[in-house]
């Protein structure tokens, strides 16, 4: 009897292989079968060099029905005309973080369907990979070592798409639905377990981002040195399910600051949006029963034409903080590192709420105003600024590094790294979220400067602080919950 797994994945071979004997003329490829589990047997390609590919049999035969395993020591462009359908993968061969594989270019010109490809990081000379035709994936796993330049001009569905590293161009205009994960940074791939996948002082190449027919997405995930991001036709922003991913949206860009703009979004639950940005604009978004944290790195002018929101969190260089057409809202914290005037947002929270449990404002004072208050309260605003700005950058360190951790845990999963490196990754994440527990008392000394006409100051800012150390705690818990269940599922 087979596994269910088995059993799973045979059927899902079967129908796809159905389907598209239905579709098209086939004529399958003679590939050899090695036998797996029980008596399941798949079939794999193992490529040695590019005179291999002209042995493939018979002649004019477009479709393969298994995989393709491409060897390291495999040198210069990998060119297979024909081939239309591989129901497998296309795998690299390579141990993560070593990329010796001497394969140069991949192009595929009439593949129309392939269930994965896989290169994580195995190939540094790996500059183009081509599949203009290409029409379904369900895994598109690319993590680049070099700039590389990507044509996958036609795809139209996938389930999973990671893009990893430089990426010198991509071409991926068709792209209309992601049902998993759409995962995409500019920054160096893991190449040690030290290094954060993402670190804002590493220099990376700059990457626009340019989806133009993507409608309907489940975990976006952007990060890294981004120097443009165009989603004209974006209108579903679906929760992913593991790790960020359970996040509809998170961008974070360090780089010139950019226009955040989605034009046609009105589907989105959560969303972290942070780092260099110019706006952020999402004008059919009415309805966030998520939450929306935000973190300026660079002065930003905030005005958001939401109409009913769960909980709004803004952090960094705020130079003005707008919600005009709120009509509901439960949580509003606003932590701003610049002077920004927080009563015009408490009157609307408090015209909503009828209180001011929820709502939070802080930042350090106008210097024109201080000049007519005592020194004591302005220093007392710096200091409170440079706390928050500590705060911050606890919360941006541990978000990556919960990214790092989720990134190398996939990782792991493949290439079963030993668990030492596990460990330390572990003892890092606690190390952050000490950091963001360390955090919060410095509220407590902003609000007494900030709050003084407000009845009941020292409840509302005490309900704040403590409602986000327990948000950071209610995080990191479900971080450690879900490395557990990962664990344990593994
Ligand atoms: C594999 O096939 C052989 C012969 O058909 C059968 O005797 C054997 O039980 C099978 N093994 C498994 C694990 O299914
Ligand atoms: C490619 O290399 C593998 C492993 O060394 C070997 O089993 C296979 O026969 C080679 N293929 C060809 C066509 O030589
Ligand atoms: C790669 O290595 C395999 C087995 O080690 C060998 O059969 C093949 O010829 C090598 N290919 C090249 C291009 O050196
Ligand atoms: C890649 O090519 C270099 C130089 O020819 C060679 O030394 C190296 O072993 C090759 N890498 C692999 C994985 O075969
Ligand atoms: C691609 O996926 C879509 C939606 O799942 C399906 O309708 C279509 O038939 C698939 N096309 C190919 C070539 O597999
Ligand atoms: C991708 O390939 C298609 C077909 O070869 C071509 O028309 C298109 O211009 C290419 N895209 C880029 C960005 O080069
Ligand atoms: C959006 O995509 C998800 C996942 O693929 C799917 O379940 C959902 O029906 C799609 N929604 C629309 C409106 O197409
Ligand atoms: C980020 O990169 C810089 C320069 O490469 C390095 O000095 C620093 O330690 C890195 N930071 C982290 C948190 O990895
Ligand atoms: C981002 O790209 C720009 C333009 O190439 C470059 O000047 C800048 O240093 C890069 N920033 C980072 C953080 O990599
Ligand atoms: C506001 O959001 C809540 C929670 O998502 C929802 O139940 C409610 O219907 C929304 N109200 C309006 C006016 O859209
Ligand atoms: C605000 O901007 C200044 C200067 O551009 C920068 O040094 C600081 O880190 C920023 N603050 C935050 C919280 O990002
Ligand atoms: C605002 O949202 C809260 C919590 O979801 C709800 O209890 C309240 O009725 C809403 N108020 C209005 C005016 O919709």
């Amino acid at each position: 009897m087979l596994v269910p797994a088995m059993k799973a994945l045979v059927s899902q071979i079967f129908g796809i292989a159905f389907l598209l004997l239905c579709l098209f003329d086939h004529r399958a490829c003679d590939i050899p079968s090695v036998r797996g589990y029980g008596n399941f047997s798949y079939a794999t390609w193992t490529v040695n060099s590019s005179e291999e590919i002209s042995t493939l049999s018979p002649k004019g035969c477009n479709f393969i029905g298994g995989s393709v395993y491409i060897r390291s020591n495999y040198s210069g462009e990998f060119i297979l005309d024909g081939v239309q359908v591989i129901t497998g993968g296309i795998t690299i061969e390579g141990s993560l973080f070593d990329p010796s594989a001497n394969i140069t270019a991949i192009s595929m010109p009439d593949l129309l369907y392939l269930g994965s490809f896989l290169a994580r990081d195995v190939a540094s000379q790996l500059t183009s990979i081509s599949m203009p035709s290409l029409e379904n994936i369900t895994d598109l796993d690319l993590e680049l070592s070099g700039p590389a330049k990507l044509n996958f001009t036609s795809l139209t569905y996938a389930t999973n798409v990671l893009l990893m590293g430089p990426i010198d161009s991509m071409d991926f205009d068709s792209l209309t639905n992601v049902a998993g994960s759409l995962e995409i940074s500019s920054g160096t791939s893991c190449l040690s377990p030290s290094d954060l996948c993402f670190n804002a002082s590493t220099v990376v190449p700059p990457l626009a981002i340019r989806l133009p027919s993507l409608v309907n997405a489940t975990g976006i995930d952007f990060s890294g040195n981004l120097s443009g991001l165009y989603m004209p036709t974006l209108a579903i922003a679906n929760n992913g399910h593991i790790g960020r991913q359970r996040i509809g949206i998170a961008v974070e860009t360090y780089g010139n600051p950019i226009d955040i703009s989605f034009p046609n979004l009105d589907t989105l639950t959560d969303a972290i949006l942070a780092g260099t940005m110019r706006i952020i604009s999402f004008p059919h978004l009415q309805n966030l029963p998520g939450q929306l944290s935000i973190e300026a790195a660079t002065p930003m002018n905030l005005d958001l034409s939401i109409l009913n929101a769960t909980s709004i969190i803004i952090r960094g260089n705020l130079t003005g903080v707008a919600l005009p057409a709120l009509g509901n809202i439960t949580t509003l914290e606003i932590y701003s590192s610049l002077p920004l005037d927080c009563s015009f947002m408490q009157h609307v929270f408090q015209s909503i709420r009828h209180s001011l449990v929820g709502y939070g404002c802080y930042s350090p004072p106008f210097s024109s105003s201080a000049k007519s208050g005592n020194s004591a309260s302005l220093s007392e605003g710096a200091k409170v600024g440079i706390g928050f700005g500590a705060v911050l950058a606890g919360a941006v360190i541990s978000i990556c590094s919960f990214g790092v951790w989720w990134r190398w845990k996939r990782n792991r999963d493949i290439a079963k790294r030993p668990p030492v490196v596990e460990h330390e990754l572990q003892d890092r994440n606690r190390r952050n979220v000490h950091n963001v527990d360390d955090g919060p008392p410095e509220y407590g000394s902003m609000a007494e400067t900030e709050f003084g006409s407000v009845d009941s100051e020292d409840t509302v800012v005490a309900n704040v602080g403590q409602a986000s150390v327990q948000r950071a705690r209610g995080n990191a818990n479900a971080a450690a919950e879900e490395r557990r269940g990962a664990g344990s599922g593994a």
